[in-house]
């Protein structure tokens, strides 16, 4: 059997509060999408108008320094903070000060390293939802297949396994025909893992948003209408990811 994913949305949730949510993106192997899905939830977020806190908890500040270089380009959106952090109690401080905010819909991406970290266990039960990006290679795949036997061991070991969220693997960099190779990788993904049913497909915005800033900004400031285009698929690619996410976020014991 043939499995195939999802080409199409119809989620009719533009009046939906989602409120807080802390979405933790993690995969144990290093290069797997990680950051460019952070930046790309947190363009998409500040499009629609939410306020988008990034804690990037990679000692490289990838994504700090992201957004210091958008600002020094005019390429930044006020909407998206970056805090980098090493300090779990930090975070989790982070975190409560943001939940104790009046209403609002603020969205929290924690980005971490690959190869995995000792404060990873303490921020899981604090997310919403954890996100585990893959390419479609047979590496990828091992190493998400041990991100999630991690989750899996860490509910067995916390006193109250229902705080610890429910975990999605999400494939990044799709490409528009796949290889032998990557269709095995994708047939193994879909069959045995629980999906956000959208890929991310391979582009070049994605490359130029990791370079330049999130791409509301970009898509504003091109005077290339046909590059503008390109931006707005991708915006629309996250927006359609992001509601996904905010579908498993608003769902209790989606686990
Ligand atoms: N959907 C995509 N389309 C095109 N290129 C992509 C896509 N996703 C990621 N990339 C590219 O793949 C490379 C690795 O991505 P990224 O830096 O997001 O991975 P990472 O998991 O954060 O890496 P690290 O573990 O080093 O932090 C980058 O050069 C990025 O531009
Ligand atoms: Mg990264």
């Amino acid at each position: 059997m043939t499995i195939e994913m999802a080409t199409e949305q119809t989620v009719d949730d533009e009046e939906e509060i989602n409120g807080v949510r802390v979405v933790m993106v993690m995969n144990r192997k290093g290069g797997c999408g990680k950051s460019t899905l952070v930046k790309g939830l947190a363009s998409a977020a500040a499009d629609l108008g939410e306020t988008v806190t990034i804690i990037d908890t990679d000692n490289n500040k990838g994504c700090l320094e992201w957004m210091l270089n958008a600002k020094e380009q005019g390429n930044w959106s006020n909407s998206i903070s970056v805090i980098h952090s090493l300090d779990a109690e930090e975070i989790k401080e982070i975190i409560s000060q943001i939940h104790a905010q009046p209403d609002q819909e603020h969205l929290i991406l924690i980005d971490t390293k690959g190869g995995g970290d000792v404060g990873l266990d303490e921020l899981a039960g604090k997310a919403h939802l954890i996100i585990v990006p893959t390419f479609l290679s047979r590496s990828d795949v091992l190493d998400t297949m041990q991100t999630i036997a991690w989750h899996e061991r860490l509910k067995k070991r916390v006193a109250n396994p229902e705080k610890i969220p429910p975990v999605r693997v999400l494939i990044g960099r799709n490409p528009t025909a796949r290889s032998e190779a990557e269709e095995v990788a994708f047939q193994e993904i879909m069959t045995n893992m629980k999906v956000i049913p959208y890929p991310v497909n391979n582009r070049m915005s994605y490359v130029r948003m990791d370079l330049d800033g999130p791409l509301g900004p970009l898509r504003d400031r091109s005077i290339n209408p046909g590059a503008a285009q390109h931006i707005s698929k991708c915006l629309k690619e996250m927006v359609r990811t992001l509601r996904a996410i905010n579908k498993i976020t608003r769902s209790k014991g989606s686990q």
